[in-house]
Order: C-alpha cells, then sequence, then structure tokens
C-alpha cells in the first residue's frame, strides 16, 4: 500500500508511520510541528524530549527494519501544500491524524476556539478538495473522537442511527453533543467527510477513538530516538498519563469532580491495529463508515483506583484528591457506546491489565527526576475564562 500519514510528527502519527514501513508499505509522513509550537506556548513539555521527526525519519531508515519513511514539511490549512503532496505521493491511503487533539487547549479562550476550528476544518476540507482533484479513488481513514457523541440516555451506536419518525423511517448521523469547541471541530469534519462521500463518491472510515494511553509500540521500543511523546500535562497529557506521573512523584490523583465520567479507552498498540485493519479493509466508494475505536470503557474514579492499586504494588503510597471539575460535564452518567466493528473485523485487543499497568507505572518512575509538577493541575476552565490567558 502507498499510504500517507498527516500528523506524522506526534504522538499517534510516528508509531504509525513506522508501524505500516515495517509491515513494508510505501510509507510518506507530512506534519508542519504546529503541536511543538503549542506545547511552547503553554511550557509544556513530553515526559521525555522528542528528537526532531528529521532524526526519527534518519534513524527508522538506517535501521533496515523495514521500508523507509519518506517526509514532507508543510501546513494542512495552506491548499497549496496539501494539492501538491497529493499529486506528488498520489497515495492509496490517507490518514489523518493532523489536527490540534486538545480539549482544554481550545478551551482557553477566543483565539485557541478559533484557531484549533480553523486549524481542523480548514485542513479537512482541504484535504477533500485535494483528493478529489489528484486521488478520488484514495481511502481516507480520518481520526474523530468519541467525544463527539458526548453522553447521551440512550446506546450510542457505530456513527449511524436508524430513526422512525411520524410513521416514516431513515438513516441519520448518530446526534452529537461534544464537549468542547475541539470536540465540535472534529462533528464538522465527519459532516464535511460524509458530504463528500455522499456527493463526491468518495470513500472514507471515520475512527470515533476512545482515550489512547501507552508509550511503547513493537518500533518506538527498537530505540530511543525512535519513541514517541507522553504528555501529562493538564492540557496535552490524558486522564491515565496524568494519574501515573502523580503516583511517580507523590502527589494525590486529582479526579475532576465525583469522578463518574466514563469514556472510552485503548492501547496506543491498539490505535495502529485498528487504523491497520481500516487501511486494509477499505471503505466502498461513495461509502462513509463510522468505526467506534476503543476497546474497553471505565469511569475516572475506577482509573483511580487501579492506578491506585498499581501505586501498592510498586510499593508507592497513592492517594486520590477531588478538585473542582474544571470542565462541563456530567459526572454521573448513562454510557454505552457500541465498539463492534473493529473486532468484526479481526481486532484483538490489549487491555489494561495489571500487568500493562505496571509496565506503563515502571517506565514513568525511570524518569521521574524530568516531571515538572507545576504542569498538571488544571488551568483552564470550561465556564468561565477566569483563569484563562485574556490573550486566548
Ligand atoms: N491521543 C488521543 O488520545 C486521541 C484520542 C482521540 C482522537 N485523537 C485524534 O488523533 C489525532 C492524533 O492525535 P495525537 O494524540 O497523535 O496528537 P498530536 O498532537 O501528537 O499529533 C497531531 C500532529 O498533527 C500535526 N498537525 C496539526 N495541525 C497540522 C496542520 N495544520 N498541518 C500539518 N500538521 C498538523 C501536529 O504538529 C502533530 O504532530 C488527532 O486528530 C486527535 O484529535 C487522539
Amino acid at each position: 500500500m502507498k499510504i500517507l500519514i498527516l500528523g506524522g510528527d506526534g504522538y499517534l502519527g510516528w508509531p504509525t508511520a513506522m508501524h505500516f514501513a515495517a509491515a513494508g508499505d510505501e510509507v510518506w509522513v507530512a506534519d508542519n510541528f504546529a503541536k511543538r509550537k503549542w506545547e511552547l506556548e503553554d511550557g509544556i513539555e513530553p515526559l521525555l524530549p522528542i528528537p526532531t521527526l528529521h532524526r526519527r525519519v534518519q534513524r527508522w531508515n538506517g535501521m533496515n527494519a523495514g521500508a523507509p519513511v519518506r517526509m514532507k514539511v508543510g501546513d494542512l490549512t495552506n491548499h497549496r501544500f496539501v494539492y501538491n503532496l497529493l499529486r506528488e505521493v498520489g497515495p492509496e491511503v490517507i490518514v489523518h491524524y493532523g489536527e490540534q487533539p486538545s480539549a482544554p487547549y481550545s478551551m482557553q479562550g477566543r483565539t485557541a476556539a478559533v484557531m484549533t476550528q480553523q486549524n481542523n476544518v480548514v485542513g479537512n476540507l482541504n484535504l477533500l478538495f485535494a483528493m478529489q482533484r489528484h486521488c478520488p479513488d484514495a481511502h481516507l481513514v480520518k481520526l474523530g473522537t468519541m467525544g463527539e457523541y458526548g453522553t447521551p440516555n440512550i446506546d450510542i451506536e457505530e456513527g449511524w442511527l436508524d430513526v422512525e419518525h411520524n410513521g416514516r423511517t431513515d438513516r441519520v448521523l448518530f446526534p452529537k453533543k461534544a464537549g468542547s469547541f475541539y470536540h465540535l471541530s472534529k462533528v464538522h469534519d465527519s459532516h464535511n467527510i460524509e458530504f463528500a462521500c455522499r456527493v463526491w463518491g468518495m470513500r472514507a472510515t471515520d475512527l470515533n477513538q476512545g482515550v489512547v494511553y501507552g508509550i511503547d509500540t513493537d518500533q518506538t521500543m527498537l530505540h530511543p530516538e525512535l519513541r514517541t511523546s507522553f504528555h501529562y500535562d493538564h492540557v496535552f497529557g490524558t486522564v491515565l498519563n496524568r494519574f501515573l506521573v502523580q503516583a511517580c512523584i507523590g502527589v494525590p490523583l486529582t479526579v475532576y469532580g465525583r469522578g463518574g465520567q466514563t469514556r472510552g479507552f485503548l492501547n496506543i498498540r491498539d490505535t495502529l491495529a485498528c487504523v491497520d485493519l481500516a487501511a486494509r479493509n477499505p471503505a466502498e466508494s461513495g461509502e462513509f463508515r463510522i468505526f467506534n475505536q476503543f476497546t474497553e470503557q471505565f469511569s475516572i474514579g475506577r482509573l483511580a483506583e487501579m492506578v491506585v492499586a498499581a501505586g501498592t504494588r510498586a510499593g508507592l503510597a497513592v492517594t486520590v484528591a477531588h478538585l473542582d471539575n474544571p470542565r462541563v460535564e456530567a459526572e454521573e452518567h448513562y454510557f454505552n457506546a457500541k465498539h463492534t466493528k473493529l473486532p468484526d473485523l479481526g481486532l484483538q485487543p490489549t487491555l489494561l491489565t495489571d500487568a500493562v499497568i505496571d509496565q506503563m507505572l515502571a517506565t514513568v518512575r525511570e524518569q521521574v527526576d524530568r516531571v515538572d509538577p507545576d504542569i498538571i493541575a488544571p488551568q483552564i476552565r470550561w465556564a468561565g475564562g477566569d483563569i484563562s490567558a485574556p490573550n486566548r
């Protein structure tokens, strides 16, 4: 397969590139390094320094661990870059990770919200038009999020809902109640892609992904310079990463509110497995396919209990603190999201067992001296702006 990975410098994009290259596919990556700039704006660094993309590509290509990775530097909101990229590469599959990925980032204020939606929605639209021009038969594998659905009081289907209304029936996109301006950018993307499939006959798979955890994949472990980013901060850090770091530095795990918020989770290894399955089993021409991409669901309180237990096994005394919730979200709610389509294609999940969580804790513990404790506590509020920087 000739596969183009957009956002190839990112947490998921870089391991995905190596995964396909290891399988012998022809891999291209593109990125504009915006994420590194957004980290600098908020004074944030990943736990371990991440070599430049140039360095990582050079290291991978020198290892003979698979096909080479080729890279392009450019901004997806620049349509000339996107058109030229697709014309030159001529991909069969495009995996689109190249967006601003953080809900808290988008909730800092007007500037960050507008930037997030411009970056994500315009970049995705440029991609759709460039695909129509240069590779209309290519399969778009687009990363969306389970957060597009919110927490409705009914079962969440995989993207589509059969409805009966006043005696008539139809199949509609599942209603979305997104939880932030970031999540809304993904909703807008989903609608634009569905339109392109319906009207232009494009083929696409929207992966409504849960919260990803994990540090290692088979390829990142081949060399320290091939590692991917691990964020534990209040802007880009996901909850399990944050809890593991808090456990290691001896501060309470910060559960927002009562901790009953339930979400879908998956291991980074399963992200690669799911994207692989989607890419190798493409949507039909004109089909807009949606997979709910997670393997398990946990409440935040339950995750905290699991980290406390892992800490106890490792000889750490871990406690939990309940903070005022900086987000506006239901803290106790119904959550039952279907996720059968990827297992039907053959997904064998890597579940969050004691062994997996113990291994992550041990890896974080080795780097405990690098932790910046000042970037963990939440500083961005959904309902206020009182804490937000005024220019954001
Ligand atoms: N990590 C998760 O838990 C998670 C969960 C659900 C969905 N997702 C989605 O998966 C995708 C990848 O997530 P991630 O955690 O790897 O994020 P990331 O920020 O580490 O990676 C995204 C990459 O895209 C690049 N990028 C952003 N805007 C760009 C633009 N305009 N032009 C070119 N490159 C651009 C960034 O520089 C970055 O390297 C995102 O779309 C995110 O919303 C992630």
